[in-house]
This record gives structure tokens, C-alpha cells and sequence, in this order.
């Protein structure tokens, strides 16, 4: 006999399963399922995806400011086939994109493309942010 627990997440995940499904395109590389009180900056940090990656890869169904999370999607994509870059790191006051290059022992210019989000003075990353710290440039589709 069912707990009432799992008739509210079998009820649930029926409500869930009815509305639109996420378009999870067909080379995606990994996908990720989302769970409460998550938020772009917590699955980034702990999938190890750039906050450029899964904004980019998503663009039609997570909005700018990541505040639609929970409407309809559920399971997103995180990267897709040939432009994942699994290399991160999680940015923590105080980091410079210095330490990062020196620190990853990767070069700026490659820090830039693989980031199209960080301005060429590297003066707009914040804590929580996660970066790509591939040392080889990622052909990201525009
Ligand atoms: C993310 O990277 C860290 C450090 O390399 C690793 O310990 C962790 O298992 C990775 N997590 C996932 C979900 O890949
Ligand atoms: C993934 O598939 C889409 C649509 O078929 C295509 O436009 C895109 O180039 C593909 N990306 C990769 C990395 O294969």
C-alpha cells in the first residue's frame, strides 16, 4: 500500500510529466534533473557547468534572470555533444580572472572565448558564478 508520500510524488511528478515537456535537444550530452529551491548559480556549481553553458544551451526555456526553473521544465540539458566544457570553477570573492589563468594554467584569450559572459577586463564575474576552465577553445554555436 502506497505512503501518502509517494502518492503526492507519483501525483506530482504526473502533474509534472503533463505540462509541456523541456525540448531536450537530440546531441545533448548530459541532462540534469531539477529539484526544489534549485537555482541557475547551485546547478552550475554542483553539475560543473558554466553559467554561460547552461544559460546558452537552454536559452529558449530558462529566462535571463533564471526565474522560470519550475514552469515546465524539469529535466534541462546541460551541455550539448562536442561543446560541453566540464572543466569549472565555482568564483569566490576575491578571485581575479589572474589567479584563475595562473591557478587552471590556462590563457586569457581561452578564458574569454570559452566564457562569452566575462567582459575582456574580466571586471563583471561575481561569487557563484562558475566558469569554464577548458584549456582548449570550445566551438560554441552562436
Ligand atoms: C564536479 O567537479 C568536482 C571537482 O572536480 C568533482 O568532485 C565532482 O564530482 C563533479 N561533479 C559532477 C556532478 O560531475
Ligand atoms: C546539435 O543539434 C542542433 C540541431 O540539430 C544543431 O544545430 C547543433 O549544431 C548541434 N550541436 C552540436 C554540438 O552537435
Amino acid at each position: 500500500m502506497p505512503s501518502k508520500l509517494s502518492l503526492v510524488t507519483a501525483t506530482l511528478a504526473a502533474i509534472f510529466a503533463s505540462t509541456a515537456p523541456a525540448q531536450i535537444p537530440a546531441n545533448c550530452s548530459r541532462m540534469y534533473e531539477v529539484v526544489a529551491d534549485d537555482t541557475c548559480d547551485i546547478i552550475s556549481a554542483a553539475q560543473n557547468v558554466s553559467t554561460f553553458q547552461l544559460a546558452h544551451v537552454n536559452a529558449a526555456v530558462i529566462n535571463p534572470d533564471c526565474t522560470n526553473l519550475w514552469v515546465g521544465e524539469v529535466t534541462i540539458c546541460l551541455g550539448l555533444n562536442g561543446q560541453d566544457c566540464t572543466s569549472t570553477h565555482k568564483i569566490v570573492s576575491g578571485d581575479s580572472c589572474w589567479d584563475i589563468f595562473v591557478t587552471e594554467g590556462i590563457d586569457l584569450a581561452t578564458l574569454l572565448a570559452n566564457n562569452p559572459n566575462v567582459d575582456n577586463a574580466c571586471s563583471n564575474i561575481y561569487p557563484d558564478e562558475v566558469i569554464c576552465t577548458a584549456s582548449e577553445v570550445i566551438a560554441y554555436d552562436p
